[in-house]
């Protein structure tokens, strides 16, 4: 993240001290000065560029057209630079191809271990210099070499109200558990399942006649609109995360 390591520069050349760097349009920089917190427009400094986002699939990718659609409009704040699956023949990797964009596919099988997998994926993210990776329906863990250059960067949105229903199968869980309200998460990434520090959740009802597809169609709705409207707002407004709680925007 070279631009933002330069505002950072700035003002540590200044006396001030960053409090957290985490704009990936670089638009809001927080900055510790003494006695006070000061929020610095980094357009004076004519670093603010498009958020360069990699997503990741494994699926059809309706969060990703999601994504693509918001993308078009150029106040939206976002690029979507490349997208890379698990598999083959993923909806997901032909939507991407449909409009010309770079593709990956890296599979865990192709690999001697899973370490392995996991420098390959990395490799193949980091060449398109992402601000943000988002997985959307990407069903795979990744690793430690992953989450050391993408850590905090790292998106998943899961279609369960986190902590409840980890895991992938969010909506049967939920319906077989009994639950009034599901919904989906959108959280920062960590080591654990779906244990990462969250973003944003949105609930839907569970009806008396749901089954799995229906709960699972109603939650994709709502998740898809919730993806587009954070990873924005993440994009144009920076976020901040202490210990537990996310806060996006200035
Ligand atoms: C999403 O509901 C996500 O939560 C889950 O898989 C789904 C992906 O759907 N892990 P799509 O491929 O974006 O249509």
């Amino acid at each position: 993240m070279a631009r933002v390591w330069a505002v950072e520069t700035w003002h540590v050349e200044r006396g001030c001290e960053p409090l957290w760097i985490q704009s990936p349009r670089a638009v809001w920089i927080t900055v510790r000065q003494p006695g006070s917190l000061s929020m610095v427009d980094a357009h004076r400094l004519g670093r603010v560029s498009v958020c360069r986002v990699v997503v990741l699939v494994s699926g059809g990718g309706s969060n990703l057209a999601a994504l693509f659609d918001a993308a078009a409009d150029p106040a939206y704040g976002v690029e979507i630079v490349a997208v890379g699956a698990d598999r083959h023949g993923t909806g997901g990797v032909e939507l991407a191809c449909a409009r010309g964009l770079h593709t990956f596919v890296e599979r865990v099988s192709d690999y001697e271990d899973r370490a392995d997998w996991d420098a390959a994926l990395t490799a193949a993210c980091a060449e398109h210099e992402p601000d943000l990776v988002v997985s959307a329906g990407f069903l795979k863990i990744c690793g430690p070499r992953f989450l050391a250059e993408f850590g905090g960067r790292y998106l998943n949105t899961h279609n369960s109200l986190l902590p409840s229903f980890a895991g992938i199968h969010g909506p049967a869980d939920a319906l077989a558990y009994g639950v009034k309200l599901a919904g989906a998460t959108l959280f920062v990434v960590d080591e654990g399942v779906d244990t990462g520090v969250i973003l944003a959740q949105v609930a839907v009802p569970v009806e008396d006649d749901d089954d799995v597809d229906t709960l699972t169609e109603r939650i994709k709705v709502a998740e898809r609109a919730q993806l587009v409207d954070v990873v924005g707002r993440m994009a144009r407004e920076g976020w901040t995360i202490e210990g537990r709680r996310a806060r996006i925007g200035a």
